[in-house]
């Protein structure tokens, strides 16, 4: 039996908007999200044995059954224990490039990473929506992260939309090493802050989805128009974030003050993304901004949009 090596992209957030609470305590969503080039890469190896082990280079990743490749593997493990019988157990080895609690869904991406290497390696044959439908118990992001490219993403998150391929436009991306931003304390302050303007009637909650469906954002992807995505890039997260983080606002204004086409917090933060046109410009910012910053805390990294989620690595 052999081994796999896979590669799993970060998200980003193009869109954000909290619509209402859900009956199992999650928010119904309606986002934009897009796979980007900054990756980790997954190497499963079967074991023997009938155990899970995950190996991670990164040394605030924890290698046990709290790390999400762990709860993918574990999770086909439970739900096909034949396959577990006879072809053992696995090794998981995650190379860590994605910064962690970042807003760019790095652990579940190696989840995801998981679920598509593990398909192979048991020879599950598990059909994209079956492993959509396993990826969903793991995370609100990961079954996105299986798909990848750009999607329009409702209900948990776990609901996608495929849009148009949008792999011309560039990113830049800016964290403070030492900065996390806990999802849950995101959502639940966000909930404490503004559940006044939840909707709850289905019809309304359906009205708010369509409008992002068939809204300003989704047209100016459908044209492939960067100028204008950078223009109405939204997050309702920034909202409790940004007060909270001084420093992620700063970071935005910086970003801004170099006539990107769009800055923004990703997901539940605290990272910091910038649109450009070219490659070009993305060094040129990133640069500019590190200059500008001058902080030694500050990380930053560019990407490319990519139209794909988990592949095989050298395929
Ligand atoms: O699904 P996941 O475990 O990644 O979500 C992390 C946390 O983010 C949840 O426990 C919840 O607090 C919050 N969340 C939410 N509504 C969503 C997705 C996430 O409230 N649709």
């Amino acid at each position: 039996m052999r081994s796999y090596s896979l590669i799993a992209p970060a998200k980003i957030n193009l869109y954000l908007e909290i619509i209402g609470d859900r009956p199992d305590g999650y928010h119904e969503l309606a986002m934009i999200l897009q796979s980007i080039s900054l990756a980790d890469q997954i190497d499963i190896e079967p074991i023997g044995i009938d155990t899970i082990s995950v190996r991670c280079d990164h040394a605030e990743v924890p290698n046990d059954k709290t790390n999400l490749a762990y709860r993918a593997a574990a999770l086909l493990a439970e739900q096909f224990p034949d396959a577990m019988a006879q072809f053992g157990g696995v090794a998981i080895n995650i190379t860590k490039n994605i910064p962690i609690a970042a807003g760019l869904a790095g652990g579940s991406t190696d989840a995801a990473a998981v679920l598509v290497g593990l398909d192979l390696m048991w020879q599950l044959g598990l059909t994209q929506s079956e492993l959509e439908e396993l990826a969903a118990q793991i995370g609100s992001d990961v079954p996105f992260c299986i798909q990848g490219g750009t999607a329009l993403a409702t209900g948990r998150g776990e609901e996608l939309s495929p849009l148009t391929n949008l792999d011309h436009l560039y990113v830049v991306l800016a964290k403070y090493r030492n900065l996390g931003i806990s999802t849950v304390w995101a959502y639940k302050t966000y909930r404490q802050q503004f559940s006044e303007t939840y909707v709850s009637e289905v019809q309304d909650l359906q009205t708010r989805q369509h409008r992002v469906h068939s809204g300003p954002m989704v047209s100016a992807i459908m044209h492939r128009n960067g100028a204008e995505i950078g223009k109405l890039l939204h997050n309702d997260l920034e909202k409790v974030a940004l007060p909270e983080y001084p420093q992620v606002l700063e970071l935005r204004q910086a970003f801004e003050s170099q006539g990107v086409l769009g800055t923004m917090m990703s997901g539940s933060g605290p990272t910091v993304f910038a649109l450009t046109e070219s490659e070009t410009e993305a060094l040129r910012v990133l640069e500019a901004v590190k200059t500008q910053m001058a902080h030694p805390e500050l990380e930053f990294w560019t990407a490319k949009f990519v139209s794909t989620g988990i592949r095989l690595a050298h395929s």
